[in-house]
């Protein structure tokens, strides 16, 4: 078991907007959580990341308890996140903001950074290195030196994502990655998302794009005002009564 929460409950004030949420993902699962605007998704993914600790409940990665662990520490631990809204350094290229999420060098490298080193020179290059495979993963390699703000949008989406990767996390939390993406930039994600569980990476994955989701999870978990209110195969939430009136109820 990669993840495991227990009746999480996030409140607000007065408002309840994650309520007593039990979720596992298993070792090389991609699982979708979806859910109309404002259900409590993302609210569910900053529980999981530390950046909220729940009211209620628990959360258990790789078998440890992490549920109030500070978010840089669970970053550490092996849980890296992309976010709704795009968070890049715009000023820096694609190359140095992939090398941004890997784990910064120790104390120890310090005196090699400041007396630039043969090794801190060794280290610098090893870093590009690993970075540039992983622009070539999400197709981003002839883009390594281009700015991140000049970026289209598809592509900044796609480098979010090799950030996330940088650190070599052992569960990947995407947040609506398909948002604001054509149709020919979706049908790219959905092939790289296969790729990436082609590696046995485990993802959760929060998308509006239905197609995208049903396409590439196993495992649909759908919220609805914090609440569960279906779990299982993509077959099975397509036709669920209660799934189909949580959408039509909020666009129809
Ligand atoms: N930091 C916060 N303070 C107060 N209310 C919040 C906060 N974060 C989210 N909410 C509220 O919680 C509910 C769930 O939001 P969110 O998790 O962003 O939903 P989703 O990602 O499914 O669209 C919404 O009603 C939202 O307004
Ligand atoms: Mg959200």
């Amino acid at each position: 078991m990669v993840l495991q929460t227990k009746d999480v409950v996030q409140r607000f004030g007065g408002l309840t907007a994650v309520n007593q949420v039990t979720m596992q993902i298993e070792d090389g699962q991609i699982v979708g959580l979806i859910g109309p605007n404002g259900a409590g998704k993302t609210t569910f993914f900053n529980v999981i990341t530390g950046v909220n600790t729940p009211d209620e409940g628990s959360v258990h990665f790789l078998g440890e308890e992490i549920t109030g662990t500070p978010a840089h520490e669970i970053v550490a631990k092996g849980i890296a996140r992309t976010f709704q809204n795009i968070r890049l350094f715009k000023n820096m290229t694609a190359q140095e903001n992939v090398i941004a999420g890997m784990h910064t060098a120790s104390e120890a490298n310090l005196l090699d950074a400041v007396f630039r080193t043969r090794r801190h020179r060794e280290e610098t290059r090893a870093c590009e290195q690993r970075a540039d495979e992983l622009l070539s993963l999400v197709g981003l390699y002839d883009f390594r030196y281009e700015l991140a703000a000049r970026l289209p949008y598809g592509h900044q989406r796609r480098l979010e994502i090799a950030r996330a990767l940088a650190g070599g996390p052992k569960l990947l939390l995407l947040d609506e990655p398909a948002a604001g993406m054509n149709e020919q930039e979706t049908a790219g994600l959905l092939e790289f998302i296969r790729k990436l569980r082609g590696m046995g990476c485990t993802i959760l994955l929060i998308e509006h794009d239905m197609k995208l989701v049903m396409g590439i999870c196993e495992n649909i978990y759908v919220l609805d005002h914090g609440e569960l209110i279906a779990q299982g195969p993509p077959e099975e939430i397509q036709n669920n009564p209660r799934v189909i009136e949580a959408y039509l109820g909020k666009e129809g």
